[in-house]
């Protein structure tokens, strides 16, 4: 597991092991838009300004996972134990 820190608030989300980071900000009450929750449509794509993301959508080029400046949090997780969103 890990954690999530929105940058607007400071305030940390730990993300379980069989939640999505999507389900673990909305159980926060922080809602972000999403449509196929597959890392297929890019809709809840969000800035990455700390952290590590692990990607696991396919829609990101390579190029841009390699980046590691935003992530699609309905299904990729985390390298590292906190990532530091645009939220
Ligand atoms: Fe479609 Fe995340 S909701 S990529």
């Amino acid at each position: 597991s890990f954690e999530v820190q929105l940058a607007s608030s400071g305030k940390v989300i730990p993300v379980a092991g069989g939640q999505t980071v999507l389900q673990a900000l909305s159980a926060a009450g922080v809602e972000i838009e999403f449509a196929c929750e597959q890392g297929v449509c890019g809709t809840c794509l969000t800035r990455v300004l700390q952290g590590v993301p692990e990607h696991k959508d396919n829609y990101l080029t390579p190029e841009e996972q390699a980046a590691n400046d935003q992530f699609l949090p309905c299904c990729s997780r985390a390298k590292t134990a906190r990532l530091v969103l645009d939220l």
